[in-house]
């Protein structure tokens, strides 16, 4: 099927909007005549997002000032939020999200409005609604931060490595709302600056140029300021506020840490420039300016976040051996995918994920070799059909139908789906052809919102072109909307796991003892891969020597240790209790701790007594948003 809802308006001339001046492109004979493809128009209708309060069509804003103080002992940010807004001329009001925020007082350059909070949802905030009078285009809240909000975590002194407080921040998916009174919708762009002013002895950082004369002290602290003059979507503003050291890396890269952590991170991430020329090289010129990145305090709740110019990390990537380096291709790969094409709404978050993790597997085959990029490909695989076993079949789908969104996707489906998807392309088109419509993609749709209805046309428009017998072997809308895999998704192989399924082979047949199997010369992936796929169930005796053999309760690269310990909690393995302890005690990402506190719930007797002694030391460590949903998973129905 060719024709498709946006053609509807077929025979309707549309008259040309001023923003379609840059289109050159001639209709092509294959649309009915006098008909513009909906995307090309890019009108600013985009479908009204579920969450947020936010009513863009009618105000929208436009840059955000903020001029916060980060307060330690009480743990909140206060200040003022300035905030430039654009609006229709009969409206009479703007709505913003805040959630959880103390509102002093609310201005705007021409009065004193009288605001109201309305519309609270536990999941989502409040509206906060503002009238606005003839001329006002500017609003001044005065404003501080809960000590609860789910943006934020303050961490004690304990808790770093620098022995000094930290506080960080973490938008996505809704979360801004809890420390900026602002749309906080991604569709709704806005550039912002700031002016935070942090105790003596601690450095902020910001996903924006850093501004001059850095750590200015001022009365009560030191003061530094920041600018982020292209706009983007509010989930991505981005603070951090700690001992932080920088070291360079390359002309345009470099990492900030902790004293203590600095040298391994540098050394960890020595691939940076080359990584961003690799990805220039695919998909066309890195337009943020620098690209660094930052090593968090351990309870940092993601592996990454891609903060513009500024990517969060977690430190238990640095595996010591660059093993783990992937995930800053992944997250630098979404200065492309997400930060300049943004998912317009949370269901459309497989347009973030799924292009961003293929773009992921592109530079890592560029710097590391097909078959790494291959072995990633069948560890996907596995888990997509994982995900497709264990259901239901409505979370399988790439846009989620309803309201889902910001919590609601399956990491295997918006990520290893999304990207097999374009991989099927990619496979069908070939990859000349697939490079050239993604670079023109990302120009093309740069600093704008994408759904996925949009991305099927503009896909359609510029390289099915009417080609029926294309169309039909790519089956485009089975693979977004539909749910499971459609039938042209084609099982990835790697050369280097055939020797990992021989050794895994021999170890389910008893016919040679795992020693044998050549750890020490396999990689992180295949290290991955034979303990993904060993048989699910162990005696205590076979996983005494598999322990033993490779010393696994002492590995310490995190996503072999996570396996491992997956494996042998799932089997009630005493010896593993400890090392699982000491993890869940030493990290909070999100990845690990959530699986683990499950394998354990799932042992009954036997393993939730562990489960609950474990998270009641470690929970007060964990980010507010991973305790949320540990305490679901330990303590059922809370
Ligand atoms: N943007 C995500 C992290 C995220 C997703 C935060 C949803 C909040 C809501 C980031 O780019 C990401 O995908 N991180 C992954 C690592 C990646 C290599 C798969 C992670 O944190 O594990
Ligand atoms: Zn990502």
């Amino acid at each position: 099927m060719l024709v498709r809802r946006t053609l509807l308006g077929a025979g309707l001339a549309i008259p040309a909007l001023s923003a379609c001046a840059a289109i050159t492109e001639r209709t092509p004979d294959w649309l009915p005549r006098a008909t513009t493809p909906d995307f090309l128009r890019r009108d600013t209708t985009l479908p009204r997002d579920p969450h947020s309060h936010a009513r863009p069509e009618e105000a929208r804003v436009k840059h955000v000032s903020l001029d916060l103080t980060a307060d330690f002992e009480r743990k909140v940010l206060h200040g003022t939020a300035t905030l430039d807004i654009e609006r229709r001329a009969d409206a009479d009001r703007i709505f913003l999200d805040v959630d959880g925020l103390l509102i002093k007082s609310v201005r705007t350059n021409v009065g004193e409005p009288t605001w109201r909070e309305t519309r609270r949802r536990t999941d989502m905030g409040s509206a906060l609604e503002i009238p606005l009078w003839p001329g006002a285009n500017q609003i001044v809240i005065e404003y501080e931060t809960s000590p609860q909000a789910g943006a934020l975590q303050w961490l004690e002194p304990a808790q770093t490595a620098s022995g000094k407080h930290f506080l960080f921040s973490q938008g996505q998916a809704i979360l801004t709302r809890t420390w900026i009174p602002t749309q906080d919708s991604p569709g709704i762009r806005q550039t912002y600056d700031a002016r935070i002013t942090v105790p003596r002895d601690l450095k902020a950082v910001m996903s924006a140029d850093m501004g001059p004369r850095r750590g200015r002290r001022v009365r009560g602290g030191r003061r530094f300021r920041f600018r982020m003059d292209q706009p983007i979507p509010p989930y991505l503003i981005a603070l951090a506020v700690g001992d932080i050291q920088f070291r360079r890396i390359g002309r345009r890269s470099g990492v900030y840490a902790e004293p203590s952590v600095i040298d391994a991170a540098a050394n960890e991430f020595v691939d940076l420039e080359r990584m961003i020329d690799a990805a220039e090289d695919l998909y066309g010129g890195y337009r943020w300016g620098r690209y660094d990145v930052l090593v968090l305090p351990p309870s940092f709740p993601y592996g990454g976040m891609e903060n513009p110019k500024l990517t969060f990390a977690t430190p238990t990537i640095l595996a010591g051996d660059r093993s783990l380096v992937s995930l800053i291709a992944h997250e630098l790969a979404h200065s492309w995918s997400g930060n300049l094409v943004t998912n317009a709404l949370w269901s459309d978050f497989w347009l973030n994920e799924g292009f961003t993790n293929y773009f992921e597997g592109r530079i890592t085959e560029a710097l590391y070799g097909e078959d790494l990029a291959a072995m990633q490909n069948v560890l996907a695989w596995a888990d997509i059909q994982a995900a497709i076993a264990a259901g239901p079949a409505d979370s399988t789908r790439l846009h989620l139908p309803g309201e889902r969104g910001a919590e609601d996707y399956v990491a295997a489906i918006a990520y290893d789906k999304g990207a097999l998807f374009l991989r099927t392309i990619e496979a069908a088109i070939g990859r000349d052809r697939m490079d050239r419509y993604l670079r023109a993609y990302f120009d093309r749709n740069a600093f704008q919102p994408m759904t996925t209805e949009r991305f099927l046309e503009d896909f359609r428009y510029h390289v099915v072109r009417g080609d029926e017998a294309l169309e039909q072997s790519l089956q485009l809308d089975a693979w977004a909307h539909e749910p499971g895999l459609p039938s042209n998704a084609v099982e990835p192989r790697a050369t280097g796991f055939e020797e990992v399924a021989h050794f895994v082979n021999d170890f389910a047949n008893a016919g040679s003892p795992p020693a044998a199997a050549p750890w020490e010369n396999w990689g992180t992936l295949q290290r991955q891969r034979y303990l993904q796929t060993l048989p699910r169930a162990l005696s205590q005796a076979q996983l005494d020597t598999l322990e033993r053999a490779f010393g696994l309760n002492e590995i310490g690269n995190s996503e072999v240790l996570f396996d491992w310990l997956s494996l042998a909690l799932r089997n009630r393995y005493e010896p593993a209790v400890a090392p699982t302890e000491r993890f869940l005690t030493r990290m909070g990402r999100g990845k690990f701790v959530r699986p683990l506190y499950r394998a354990m719930m799932d042992q009954g007797d036997w393993g939730q007594p562990y489960a609950r002694r474990i998270y009641a030391a470690a929970r007060a460590g964990y980010h507010p948003i991973v305790q949320g949903q540990v305490d679901r998973i330990v303590t059922p129905g809370s």
